[in-house]
């Protein structure tokens, strides 16, 4: 039987360039090569295609080094031209244009801009080639923390208060500060793994968050604080149309409160090194909630991904508060690093990591 060739892609132009090449890692280290043929392929931090190695499994995040994709790999090309379909080939020297794989199916694994925000989806989409994932709407939608919220928010959906500074716009106005109280989050608009975000617990420290969050991008969100638990749920495609929802998995940050009013201990919100590096966050799956609340966020969660017109898989996270659920955001390509919790959930909830890829791949070629 011929195997299906996946080109998978990671790296790219994004604050979380690394987070990608882990999570690739981790992708490539479990499909089965007795179905897939396997076509690394990294994109470099600068934007450039290369044909990765054959084994990057071994992309740890060890001692805090971050991986990021060699720059001094082949270049290559992936064909446009819908009669070009899916075809990659070498770009330099003596195998220019010679053809390295017809690709069936590409498993963009990456994360944030240039990435999971519509536009390898759209460039995906010029080519022919089907992928795992959501198309350009939802991809940008979800990757934009303003129009998630207007897309879920429309849809009856529950979502905590934001004001959006534009581009020229410099701080909140007094109401604006006035209604959203502290604390405070600020946030780039179209970020991910919590980079340039500040928690502002003092009125005095916004505008230095505002301009923190503006390093990053020149929309910025500001939200007010939601105290909850923090509860994220996996949704996944099949190929026969149905959408399921794993099981609830809920994290424990450090520096949750002390118990004296206002004071925290730690990093206090779930930050880059929190996710990554420091291995601190503990969590519990299933999540220990009661089964009728467990089912409204799981219902939630479907309900988020056909609001956003995702397709593949979501990860959809909330805070659970004493008045019930708040989506917080859409993941709509999540991390699959080994300690990423969208995996984990689905193992939690029968689905092991091999069958879970293999459903995302088999739902993508159906789409074919
Ligand atoms: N409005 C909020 N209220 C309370 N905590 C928040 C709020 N927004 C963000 N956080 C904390 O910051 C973390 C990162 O924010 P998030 O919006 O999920 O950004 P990212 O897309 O970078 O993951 C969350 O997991 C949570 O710990
Ligand atoms: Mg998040």
């Amino acid at each position: 039987m011929n195997r299906i060739t996946v080109a998978v892609l990671y790296g790219g132009r994004s604050t979380e360039h690394s987070v990608s090449c882990v999570s690739a890692g981790a992708v490539m280290a479990h499909l089965d090569r007795s179905v897939y043929e396997v076509i690394p392929v990294g994109i470099t931090a600068s934007g450039t295609w290369t044909l990765g190695p054959d084994d990057v499994s071994d992309l740890q995040i060890v001692n805090r080094s971050m991986p990021v994709v060699d720059p001094h790999r082949p270049r290559v090309a992936l064909g446009l031209s819908t009669d070009d379909r899916g075809v990659l080939r070498f770009v330099d020297g003596d195998s220019a244009g010679e053809e390295i794989a017809r690709v069936d199916v590409v498993f963009p694994v990456m994360h944030g801009t240039h990435a999971e925000d519509g536009t390898i989806q759209g460039l995906l989409e010029l080519s022919g080639v089907p992928y795992v994932g959501p198309g350009v709407f939802a991809s940008a939608a979800g990757m934009d923390k303003e129009f998630t919220k207007v897309v879920l928010g429309a849809a009856g959906l529950p979502i905590g208060q934001q004001v959006v500074l534009r581009p020229g716009t410099e701080t909140l106005t007094a109401a604006d500060r006035e209604r959203l109280g502290l604390p405070l989050f600020v946030k780039p608009a179209r970020g991910g793994s919590s980079i340039g975000i500040t928690k502002v617990s003092r009125a005095e420290e916004l505008d230095a968050a505002i301009a923190e969050a503006r390093r990053f991008d020149d929309k910025v969100i500001v939200e007010s604080a939601i105290v909850g638990r923090e509860v994220e749920c996996g949704v996944l495609e099949y190929p026969d149309g149905r959408v399921e929802a794993s099981q609830p998995a809920e994290l424990h940050i450090p520096g949750e409160p002390t118990g004296v009013e206002g004071e925290t201990e730690g990093v206090a919100f779930y930050d880059f090194d929190t996710k990554y590096l420091d291995d601190v966050t503990t969590f519990d799956l299933p999540a220990d909630l009661p089964g009728a609340e467990s089912d409204r966020l799981r219902e939630m969660a479907v309900d988020a991904f056909h609001a956003l017109d995702a397709r593949g898989l979501s990860r959809v996270d909330f805070f659970v508060t004493a008045d019930g659920p708040v989506i917080n955001e859409v993941n709509t390509m999540p991390g699959f690093t080994p300690i990423s919790m969208y995996p984990q959930m689905w193992a939690a909830s029968g689905v092991d990591y091999p069958t879970l890829l293999d459903t995302l791949l088999r739902t993508a070629l159906v789409r074919d």
